[in-house]
Order: structure tokens, then C-alpha cells, then sequence
């Protein structure tokens, strides 16, 4: 007996925010990807320009990354005029290039270990895992896009986002960042913060890639400016939103804020970061090990999170899988342009993300 497909799902869009509201649509082998944000302030000014430097961070860097050209250019449909939010929601549209799903449709069959096929065969219309359908990393441009314009509401109002890579493979950076390094790794095609790091980075990826494999990496995100008791509690919580929408970025395996899983070997009395007033009558916090929260919501310290990107699957060594129409055991060895290492790609995709959720509760006003 084969394995059936179901072909009876409702298709929707998916949507992050409640008053700037995000949703995303497109495949990767599709005509476009693209997203429609609604809630931008009519007025707000619309930097194209940084828009577009966004995207171009987001894209695979020569060498370490696919050689597949992906331009994004953005087309906005409607939502701007004269370089202004004009009170439409916005809506983006970025052109895929490449559409030819041919080196796809072996996964129809054999679905590739460690991406979405599996599910997504047995639970949606058979084609729509074609250059990984809707799970593919290709919508994260639209995020970028969209994320870029969350950025300058937060800007306007001194709330800055950075993000590096803190890791990739067994290269870990062990220095405390801040906001000038994570705009430093900008230059590098890792998002590493220091040349020497990227160069170590850059090999451990490239002899990944010498054995048709992948490696996984872990990107740090930095947040400055948000006002005490900025955010909410609950499912309201910062920390919560930041954490929810960060796991949906294809390939996040994890999330961790401030020290993380690590405080559980502090002792309170080391863990708690102290407060002080500072020479201006600020109150500060001598430590961060909360990663800027408590409570749900600023503490007046940087909020700091981590997200783990896992190896990229679609990998070209050899893999044990399953033939669904034969019902055998199988193997697979997977053509075509992947890459190596998804967290440096990644970087600007979390920033974008942060953004979102930030610029969202701002204008609950939370
Ligand atoms: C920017 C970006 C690029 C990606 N590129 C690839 C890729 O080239 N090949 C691949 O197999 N997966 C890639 N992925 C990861 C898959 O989309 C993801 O692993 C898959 O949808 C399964 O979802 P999960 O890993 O969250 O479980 C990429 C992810 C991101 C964020």
C-alpha cells in the first residue's frame, strides 16, 4: 500500500502582529514571495533604499553560501506613495528567479531527512513541496522586507536592533558583544564580529561543504532603548512574542534569552542582576544575566536573546529515508544549490523578526 497525500487544505496566510499586522504568502518555486503589512502609521516615511541593503544582507554570501542568484528586488503593490505609508496596507512582492522544481520532485517520493517534506507530503496537496513549497527560506525576504519598515518605527523612537553570529560549528565567538559589533559583522559575510572570526567561520563552513554537508550556527540579537516596563505579561510577555516568532523562522531549534539555559547553574545570588542609579539618576542593571527581561517586560538592560539555526538539511552526502509509493527503505543523495550553512543568513532575518514584534507591541503600547 503507498502512502496517500491529503489534498483537502483550506490555503491561508500566516500572520504575526496584532496592530502591526504581518502576513506572509509565496513558495519558493513560485512567481513571487511577498507579504502585506497593515498598521503602518499613514505618513511614516518608507526607506527603500535600506529596504533594499536589508535584502541584500539576507542574501547567500559568495563562496560560503549557494551560488543560486537571488536578487530580491522589492515591488510594492500599493501602501506608498511619494516615499510615504500612504494608509493601504502595504504589500510587498519579491520575484523569484528561479522556478525550475525539477531537482525537487524526487522528494516527492523520497522526502529529504531534516526538512519539512515528510509532514508536509502526508498533510498537504502533493506539489506544494517544490523547492521546499512554503517552508522554503525563500519567504524569509519578505519578513526582511517588511521588518526593514518595523525597524524605522522603532528607530524613530531610539529603539536600535543588532544581530551577529555567535557561533558557527565548534567556532564560537566568547567575547561580550554589543550594539557596534553586531553592526561591525554587517561587512562580514559570516555576520561574524571580527575578522578572525569570520575567517574561522568561513572555513569550518567551507570544509563542511567540501563533504556535501552542512553545519548549524547560533545568531545573537540585541535590542537598545526599549523603556522600563516596556512589553506584557502572560502570553503578552516580551520575551514570550519575541521567542514565538523567532521559532518560526525555518531551521530555529532554540531560543534563549540572556544567560539561558546556562542560569540554571548560577545561584540566585549571582543569577539576580542588580539594580543602581547610575551617575544621571538612571536606574541600571549591574549585570544582564535576564537578557533585559523580567516579568515579560524591560528591565532597562539590553534585551539579549540566541537562536539556534540547525545544519541546513538538504545536504548532498548520502541519507537513509523512506520511498513513500514503494513503501521501501531508500537512499538519497540530493542535487542542486543549497546552502551550506543557514545562521548568516539568518542574522538579518532575526533583526527583521525582532522588529516585527517590537514595532507591534510599541503600538498596542505595551
Ligand atoms: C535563510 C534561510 C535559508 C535556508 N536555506 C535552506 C536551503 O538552502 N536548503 C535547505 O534544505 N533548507 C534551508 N533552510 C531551512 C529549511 O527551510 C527548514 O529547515 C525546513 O523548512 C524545515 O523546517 P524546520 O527546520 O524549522 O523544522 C533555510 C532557512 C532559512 C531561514
Amino acid at each position: 500500500m503507498a502512502y496517500s497525500y491529503c489534498t483537502n487544505r483550506r490555503p491561508q496566510m500566516y500572520t504575526l502582529g496584532k496592530k502591526l499586522r504581518f502576513s506572509l504568502f509565496g513558495k519558493s518555486h513560485a512567481p513571487c514571495v511577498g507579504c502585506i503589512l497593515e498598521g503602518v502609521p499613514q505618513g511614516t516615511p518608507i526607506d527603500l533604499d535600506a529596504m533594499a541593503a536589508e535584502l541584500a544582507l539576507r542574501r547567500p554570501s559568495k563562496g560560503i553560501g549557494t551560488d543560486r542568484v537571488e536578487k530580491d528586488l522589492p515591488r510594492i503593490v500599493c501602501g506608498i506613495t511619494d516615499g510615504k505609508a500612504d494608509g493601504n496596507p502595504i504589500i510587498i512582492e519579491i520575484d523569484n528567479g528561479n522556478v525550475d522544481d525539477s531537482k525537487y520532485l524526487p522528494f516527492i517520493e523520497t522526502p529529504r531527512p531534516g526538512h519539512a517534506d515528510l509532514p508536509a507530503l502526508l498533510d498537504l496537496p502533493k506539489f506544494d513541496i517544490t523547492g521546499g513549497g512554503q517552508f522554503s527560506g525563500r519567504l524569509t525576504a519578505a519578513i526582511v522586507a517588511a521588518g526593514s519598515i518595523a525597524r524605522k518605527l522603532l528607530e524613530a523612537e531610539g529603539i536600535q536592533i543588532g544581530a551577529f553570529c555567535r557561533s558557527i560549528g565548534d567556532v564560537e565567538d566568547t567575547e561580550d558583544r554589543g550594539m557596534t559589533d553586531a553592526r561591525n559583522s554587517r561587512k562580514l559575510p559570516t555576520r561574524a564580529c571580527t575578522e578572525e572570526l569570520d575567517s574561522a567561520m568561513s572555513e569550518c563552513i567551507l570544509a563542511a561543504r567540501k563533504d556535501a554537508d552542512s553545519v548549524g550556527g547560533v545568531v545573537e540579537c540585541i535590542v537598545t532603548g526599549l523603556p522600563i516596563g516596556f512589553g506584557g505579561i502572560w502570553y503578552e510577555a516580551l520575551d514570550a512574542e519575541l521567542a514565538r516568532a523567532v521559532f518560526a523562522i525555518p531551521a530555529c531549534k532554540g531560543v534563549e534569552f540572556g544567560k539561558g539555559f546556562g542560569i540554571t547553574r548560577m545561584r540566585g545570588s549571582e543569577s539576580n542582576d542588580a539594580y543602581r542609579f547610575d551617575s544621571d539618576g538612571k536606574i541600571v542593571t549591574k549585570t544582564n544575566n535576564m537578557g533585559g527581561i523580567v516579568g515579560g517586560m524591560a528591565d532597562g538592560a539590553p534585551v539579549v536573546f540566541r537562536a539556534a539555526f540547525k545544519p541546513t538539511p538538504s545536504i548532498g552526502a548520502k541519507q537513509e529515508t523512506v520511498n513513500l509509493k514503494t513503501c521501501q527503505n531508500a537512499e538519497l543523495e540530493i542535487k542542486g544549490r543549497h546552502d551550506p550553512c543557514i545562521a548568516p543568513r539568518a542574522v538579518s532575518v532575526v533583526e527583521a523578526v525582532a522588529a516585527l514584534v517590537l514595532a507591534d507591541q510599541m503600538e498596542r503600547g505595551l
